[in-house]
């Protein structure tokens, strides 16, 4: 269940007759829990409580139904159950039905209220269904509620009139939501006269069986689209007389209204009971996107960004500064007035705005700047100069383009009020302002000089119609001439494999000319080009948010020599965090923030966030693209065997249309049928065979055997399989192999006693990448990469926490996957010249990680390198393991991976400037 669904089933089980036996039940229904699990509950077998009337849910909540006004005692009895210490329960609550008392016990934080007003605290239990919701949702679900209540009117909507369903008419069902969300938070902010204008009019003008609700709509509409004075000639409805003057764009245009049904009606009507002055325009806009969109619904109110991650992105990239600048001011009056016309002029522009919360938080930060300059100019309470019109943003989808332009004017009205006073606010809010701040458009396609036009340039053309912004309009107005432009966001991501065709042929069209290689490009890539384009001709900075493959892998010498040749640099940079949502039981996405711009002398920013959240900030000379101090060093691919290391290759690909590959029980069979083919049947290893134990073998015959083993029934009969599937294979490449079905068709290698053996991909949650010793006959399959008979003391230079940290780097990762790769990641890694004494100290150092696992056969690498139950004698092979290589590098351990990293790309460096040495003096 997501958030929004679980807000209506408490809901509604608060309006319930309360039922003393079943409330525990009902209870931990309404918070997702299964039909089967609360079966098992209510028979008494996984409840384990001690209290009378009580249900205790493991690891979760202990609840107990009581007398009336024992409420207090109730919660105190469960509080000191030891079963509720026992069973690690998360909350406790108790409940009369007239009152309920909770406690999260983790914070020890309480609510008390009336039992009605329980569903006003549904965020405080999220965590019961493993969603942790951010303290603005927990105090204020409002923004939940309304996107239950919106999204329940939408689909109905949709389902009565399916005409507006379709691809002409969804922007005019969008646009009709924004004009509602619109007259619900002006009735309740007193931008309408009266309490609940809207709401009340529609109730009262409307037919219960909602016929006429959209003419009754399509009045008000109409009198909100026109002034005053023209209201006598048009013949306007007397009772829509009350309703102001609101235009702005909204309410410009068609006044046509979908046709309502009783349910429909019903569900206006309890969205216009909410509360709207409370909205949150940083969270709702985010929320409710999932509305209009068909696909998307299952996620309702998942996505919010949340502002401390927001201001991961604004703060470094403008608001410290502005800060800086307000403190240095002091009270001077002159420096304050002359911050005051800065901000006045600077522009936010986001060019994948989704509903706008980067230029909302932006915006609220500045006025707040702006609030505190006014007060210590003796000028509170003066008229904002800052123009919403300066905050911009382009967004592909337009229900969230429109909610972006109402998040903007509700964050512009509740800022009024806050510095202003209600009386100020409501004297500038109508009618709205009808230039344009967002436009809808693809972003890798339009030009962003059309849309923040270089500073310095003045331009001077209004859109009269905010709400319906031609793309192709080259030039808007805008107040900032001489000013700063920032660019902030978070662009959708995208790796190269899940762009969509029209995704891909945006990259086309922006990198073609520049990168040949653009089809490995990330999308997001495209976001941070076009922003270095704009940069070089206009005063500011950018930063995105980003999955930390933009700074990894293959996509860093792809794109970041492009942006450096623009003559730009990476000015501040925070490494990688979780960017999670409200999804139940979300462990969020890895991301990154990165700033960019025009290359400077001054020092640039590392920011790192803990385990714990605490973020630690480093002044470096420079950022290189893989987010550590250092020179822009971009790590190259390397074939054939590094000097300082054995041969690494790729394991041997069999296209044998599964006929050479068996199964434990295929080989038994095999076996059975034709005990002779035992010699020509190996281990065979991949990725999952070396991660999680899998038996898996395969056929594997030299060609000095062939005519034997062709002489052996069953495997005469796979080999036809083989040739007849290669001989018809769809890649050319591959047909001249159905001559030799008898063999794989790449053999790289095979070891003569022992290989040692990486997966080629494996999972990030481990703290050391999966390596193996295998022994004789055992193949090695493409998925993984081998060390053929080499030394053993290589295993220990790849089971270390180094070599994973390079890895990941510079390898980058497939979804969140480490991706190995032996020429970028094996023959780049740099070591230390390795002594004699070294090698033998670290191969002493592997045989005891394979001493330690062997401990515990017959658990898998999966089992052993758990993070959670990593065993002790294990883990401390690996240290011992990273003490002594650590100690080879810099003679003692590193302190972190950043360090890591540092020392690696030092010596990195080195090592590729000796090597153009060495080519140069070979040139002479
Ligand atoms: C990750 S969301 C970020 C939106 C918002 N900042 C938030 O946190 O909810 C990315 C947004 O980019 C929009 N988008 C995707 N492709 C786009 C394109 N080519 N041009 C403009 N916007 C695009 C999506 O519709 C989505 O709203």
């Amino acid at each position: 269940m997501n958030a929004v669904e679980i807000e209506e089933a408490v809901a509604t089980l608060a309006v319930q007759p309360f039922d003393s036996t079943e409330f525990p039940f009902l209870f931990l229904a309404a918070f997702g829990n299964k039909e089967t699990t609360l079966k098992r509950l209510r028979k008494g077998d996984s409840n384990a409580s001690d209290i009378p009337n009580g249900v205790l849910q493991r690891n979760n909540i202990h609840i107990a139904v009581c007398q009336e006004g024992e409420v207090p005692a109730t919660l105190k009895a469960l509080r000191e159950s030891p079963q509720t210490t026992q069973a690690k329960a998360k909350f406790i609550l108790a409940t009369d039905g007239a009152v309920l008392e909770a406690e999260d016990l983790a914070s020890g934080e309480p609510i008390a209220c009336n039992y009605s007003d329980f569903p006003d605290h549904f965020g405080f239990f999220l965590p019961l269904a493993g969603i942790s919701a951010i303290k603005e949702i927990k105090d204020n679900p409002i923004d939940v509620r309304a996107t239950g209540r919106l999204n329940k009117l939408y689909v109905e909507l949709l389902r009565e009139n399916p005409d507006w369903a379709k691809d002409d008419r969804r922007p005019d069902m969008n646009h009709f939501m924004a004009r509602l969300v619109f007259c619900f938070f002006a009735e309740d902010t007193d931008i309408f006269t009266g309490t609940g204008l809207f709401t009340n009019t529609v109730e009262t003008m409307s037919e219960r069986d909602g016929s006429n609700t959209h003419e009754v709509l399509g009045i008000i509409f109409r009198a909100m689209n026109m002034k005053r004075e023209e209201r006598v000639t048009a013949k306007l409805s007397r009772w829509a007389g009350e309703f102001p003057y609101v235009n702005g764009g909204l309410f410009g245009g068609e006044t046509d209204v979908p046709r309502f049904t009783r349910t429909a009606r019903a569900y206006l009507y309890q969205a216009g009971q909410l509360n709207w002055k409370e909205i949150n325009p940083d969270i709702f806009g985010s929320m409710i996107q999932a509305v209009a969109d068909d696909e998307e619904r299952g996620a309702l109110g998942m996505h919010y960004t949340s502002v401390p991650n927001i201001l991961k992105v604004l703060n470094p990239l403008f608001l410290v500064d502005l800060r800086g600048q307000l403190d240095s001011a002091g009270d001077n009056k002159i420096k304050l007035l002359n911050l005051r016309k800065r901000m006045s002029r600077i522009r936010v522009f986001d060019p994948a705005c989704g509903s706008g919360n980067f230029l909302v938080i932006a915006y609220k930060q500045m006025r707040d700047i702006e609030a505190e300059i006014n007060r210590r100019r003796g000028e509170a309470g003066l008229k904002s100069e800052i123009p919403l019109t300066n905050f911009r943003g382009l967004e592909l989808r337009d229900f969230p383009a429109e909610i972006a332009r109402l998040a903007l004017v509700i964050a512009e009205f509740q800022c009024d009020v806050l510095y202003r006073g209600q009386k100020e606010a409501l004297a500038a809010v109508l009618p709205l302002d009808a230039q344009n701040w967002i436009t809808c458009g693809n972003a890798l396609r339009v030009d962003w000089l059309s849309i923040c036009p270089p500073t310095g340039m003045g331009v001077k053309l209004v859109a009269d119609d905010l709400f319906s912004t031609p793309l192709d309009q080259a030039e808007i107005d805008f107040e900032n001439e001489g000013g700063e432009t920032y660019i902030c966001g978070n662009p959708p991501y995208k790796g190269s494999q899940a762009q969509s065709p029209e995704q891909k042929g945006d990259l086309r069209a922006v990198f073609q000319a520049h990168q040949e290689r653009w089809p490995s490009l990330d999308y997001i890539a495209g976001w941070f080009f076009k922003a270095s384009q704009f940069l070089s001709v206009t005063d500011g900075q950018a930063a995105f948010v980003s999955t930390n493959s933009i700074s990894q892998g293959e996509q860093v010498p792809l794109l970041w020599p492009l942006i450096f040749g623009m003559d730009h640099c990476i000015r501040f940079c925070h490494t990688s965090f979780t960017w999670s949502n409200l999804a139940s039981r979300n462990a969020g996405v890895t991301v990154v923030v990165i700033g960019f711009g025009r290359r400077t002398a001054r020092p640039k920013q590392i920011f790192e966030s803990s385990a714990a959240g605490r973020v630690a900030v480093r002044q470096v000379g420079n950022i290189s693209p893989y987010l550590i101090a250092g020179d822009n060093i971009i790590v190259q691919a390397a074939s054939g065997r590094a000097k300082d290391k054995w041969l690494m290759l790729k394991g041997n690909q069999p296209t044998d249309g599964g006929h050479l590959c068996l199964s434990r029980q295929e080989r038994d069979a095999l076996l059975r049928e034709a005990p002779n083919a035992a010699r020509y049947v190996m281990r065979y290893v991949g990725s999952q065979e070396l991660i999680r134990g899998e038996q898996r073998y395969c056929i594997w015959v030299k060609d000095e055997d062939r005519e034997s083993a062709n002489g052996i029934g069953p495997l005469a009969a796979r080999f036809s399989r083989v040739a007849e599937m290669r001989a018809t294979s769809k890649a050319p490449s591959t047909r001249p192999f159905a001559t030799t079905p008898h063999r794989f068709r790449q053999i790289q290698a095979v070891g003569r006693d022992t290989t040692i053996a990486i997966p080629s991909v494996s999972s990030e949650r481990r703290w050391y990448l999966p390596v193996d010793l295998l022994g004789k006959c055992t193949i090695v399959s493409n998925l993984a990469f081998a060390l053929y008979d080499a030394p053993l003391w290589n295993l220990a230079l790849i089971a270390s926490r180094v070599h994973l940290v390079w890895i990941a780097t510079v390898c980058g990762k497939l979804k969140t996957d480490y991706r190995y790769s032996n020429t970028l990641g094996w023959n780049t890694f740099p070591i230390p010249t390795l002594t004699e004494q070294n090698k033998a100290d670290l191969a002493r150092c592997a045989e005891n990680i394979l001493l330690a696992r062997e401990a515990h056969f017959p658990a898998t690498i999966a089992d052993l390198y758990d993070p959670k139950t990593m065993p002790e004698n294990l883990r401390h092979a690996h240290e011992r393991n990273d003490e002594v290589l650590e100690r080879i590098y810099i003679g003692r351990r590193f302190r972190n991976d950043t360090e890591r990293l540092e020392k690696l790309f030092d010596l990195y460096t080195k090592m590729t400037a000796t090597k153009l040495n060495a080519k140069q003096g070979k040139a002479k």
